[in-house]
């Protein structure tokens, strides 16, 4: 029997050269970090260590470069080295592996812009050694093009090292699926997968290029090295098909089983789909924690179609879990299981008072708590809590919803321009009517001026409002934050400062709560929900001294995109028939975020209909497992500090 491949966590860099060992599901050796920015660090310190290595040998070091979200902390990381560390790139030669046809340099969507923006006008790189695919070449001339890019990679003795990400087609550069193993350089037609998740950038599919010249899978392939980075949940599906699949052209990435040279490096929510993360049971012998095998459990259910009461020794036996079996028989564990998940239902979810709370989520005193629901953009908290929060308003604790952002992004111009003119009906005004030009003068993918943006959060905060006072809490108990990372009029954000922490800190103080909510999201497609949840945690990180920290929970519901897996469900909140109606009509008053809204992501679903769904699902979950029948649950998990 082949034996597991362990990825040592930290050093990337030693491992493979035909040393990795393939094992019964992977078929690529793989390193998981907790975070990607821990792991962009170690992926830049190989790429320097190679430049400085071919530089002692008066080498020129040929890198493979990509674009898109992925590499942007290992960019981050090199201009840092170079800055303070003294790194230089006077002896890189770079190739692209892509840009979108037809697109000018200038466009703030190319490539080109992209790589300047993240490292070329940062570090010391001869401009005559950047290479990245023209995307204003005419149709006539792209075959030349393409051949003459190939060359000149040869002509420079070929890749050392290509940095790859990955889309959820599985494409690596653009190669779609269908790509050919011997395909090289060449012009591709973008799958709609791909021009879904560009949409963001692009500000609607619509403005997606539907081309792109891509360096082929034989181009990747023969670089000496490769280094492929998936950060995030929704990376998870297509990083375990391409690690445990068959080769496929249906997954490009899955070429890269055949490189002798090849480490994919993951943070946790990347590498969860994979068999020895999903099921490590099936995989080796486990230490039964009582979160995996409570995860071991529901897995059980779910592949049997049995509830927990009535799972067998023989179930248990007969799908590698019968070492749990060594301490306990099933009766016990089951019982036990049955006993974790029932106590997670609450429909109390701020404690219920004078109870006996030794088995409740929450804390029976004091019976009235002081609640923040921090919402990242200005609906998450009714479209993930709904129902939470109005069982916390109606059972008489103190509720304050803190809206990170303000969201102005997310509202169309066709809307912003029919508030303007509204404006202009009531009382004509310069700004109102200097609004309407801009917006007629604007296309939808260009950046709003400031004046617009301000009334699109205005539009948002309006909204809000509707929303808030018909869950019947009072607009003193509501706050804009508007922190100032998002506000850069596009889809890219700037990193978390002072100020961003400083404005979380301020309210939390202000409140003191018992109970904080936040979005604990890392599924969401351009980030926000992530750079929000931080900037929560430092901000009561810093907190952590004041006495009514020793007294403050934070509960975290899962955003828009995904729901918590069952087994890691510390609360959850049943709803009956009329609540979620009424959660329905609380996310209808952010009539901007209706139809069709822009950063829908892969799914067509409007926001109700995808909360709706997923709260029936989790109370269908409970249900299969053996729990009492709801319409719809809430679910929310806990997260610990450590002072
Ligand atoms: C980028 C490229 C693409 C991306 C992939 C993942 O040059 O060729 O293959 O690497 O689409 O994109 P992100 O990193 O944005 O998820």
């Amino acid at each position: 029997m082949k034996t597991i491949v362990k990825p040592n966590k930290i050093d990337i860099g030693h491992t493979p050269a035909g040393q990795f060992e393939e094992t019964r599901y992977e078929k690529i050796h793989n390193v998981i970090f907790d975070d990607s920015k821990e792991a962009s660090i170690q992926v830049a310190a190989e790429m320097a260590a190679l430049i400085r290595k071919k530089q002692d040998q008066g080498k020129k070091c040929v890198l493979g470069l990509a674009t898109g979200s992925s590499p942007i902390r290992v960019y981050e990381e090199l201009v840092r080295m170079h800055k303070e560390e003294g790194l230089s790139f006077k002896n890189v030669v770079t190739f692209n592996l892509d840009e979108y046809l037809p697109m000018e340099r200038s466009n703030i969507q190319s490539y080109y812009y992209f790589m300047h923006e993240h490292l070329f006008d940062h570090v010391d790189i001869p401009a005559a050694q950047v290479h990245i695919p023209d995307g204003t070449v005419s149709q006539e001339e792209t075959v030349d093009y393409c051949l003459s890019y190939e060359k000149k990679i040869k002509e420079h003795g070929g890749l050392d090292f290509q940095l790859l990400g990955i889309g959820r087609t599985g494409h690596i550069g653009f190669n779609e699926p269908g790509s050919h193993i011997n395909s090289g350089t060449r012009v591709i037609t973008l799958d709609h997968i791909t021009r879904v998740d560009a949409a963001p950038a692009f500000l609607g599919i619509d403005n997606v290029p539907r081309k792109a010249i891509t360096m082929g899978i034989a181009t990747v392939s023969k670089a000496k090295r490769i280094v492929l980075l998936g950060w995030g949940q929704n990376k998870a599906e297509i990083i375990k098909k391409t690690i445990e699949g068959e080769i496929s052209p249906q997954v490009p990435a899955t070429y890269l089983q055949e490189h002798k040279n090849c480490t994919f490096v993951l943070d946790t929510a990347a590498g969860s789909e994979l068999t020895r993360n999903k099921t490590p049971w099936l995989v080796e012998s486990c230490e039964w924690t009582e979160e995996l095998t409570a995860k071991a459990i529901v897995w059980l259910c779910s592949i049997t179609g049995k509830t927990i009461l009535s799972l067998t020794d023989k179930d248990y036996n007969d799908n590698g879990m019968a070492d749990l079996l060594v301490l306990e028989d099933s009766y016990d564990l089951n019982i036990k299981m049955f006993n974790r998940l029932q106590h997670t239902i609450t429909g109390w979810p701020g404690g219920k008072p004078n109870a006996d709370d030794t088995h409740r989520p929450e804390r029976a005193q004091p019976k009235k708590k002081r609640v923040i629901i921090f919402s990242p953009h200005p609906d998450d908290d009714v479209i993930s809590m709904g129902g939470t929060f109005d069982r916390l308003v109606e059972q008489g604790h103190e509720v304050h919803v803190a809206y990170q952002t303000s969201g102005n992004i997310a509202v169309s111009d066709m809307d912003a321009r029919k508030h303007a003119e509204i404006a202009m009906e009531l009382q004509p005004s310069e700004t109102a009517q200097k609004i309407i030009n801009d917006l007629s003068s604007k296309q939808e993918s260009h950046v709003d001026s400031p004046r617009v943006r301000k009334l699109k959060g205005s539009i948002r905060r309006s909204e809000s409002y509707a929303a808030t006072r018909y869950m019947g809490l009072n607009d003193s108990n509501v706050h804009f934050l508007d922190l100032p990372f998002y506000e850069t009029g596009t889809i890219k954000k700037k990193n978390l400062s002072e100020d961003d922490i400083m404005i979380m800190m301020d309210i939390i103080l202000q409140i003191k709560p018992h109970q904080i909510y936040a979005a604990g999201d890392l599924a969401d497609p351009h980030g926000t929900h992530k750079v929000c949840l931080d900037a929560v945690l430092e901000a009561l990180e810093r907190l952590g001294k004041e006495d009514f920290m020793k007294e403050c929970w934070l509960w975290l519901y899962r955003g828009a995109w995904h729901e918590w897996e069952i087994n890691e469900i510390e609360m959850a909140v049943p709803m009956s028939p009329s609540q979620v109606l009424k959660k329905r009509h609380a996310i209808f008053c952010h009539q901007s975020q209706k139809d069709g809204v822009m950063f829908q992501g892969d799914d067509a679903r409007e926001f109700w209909m995808r909360a709706e769904e997923r709260n029936r699902d989790t109370a269908n979950k409970y249900k299969a497992l053996g729990m009492a029948s709801y319409s719809a649950m809430e679910a929310f998990v806990r997260h610990k500090f450590d002072h």
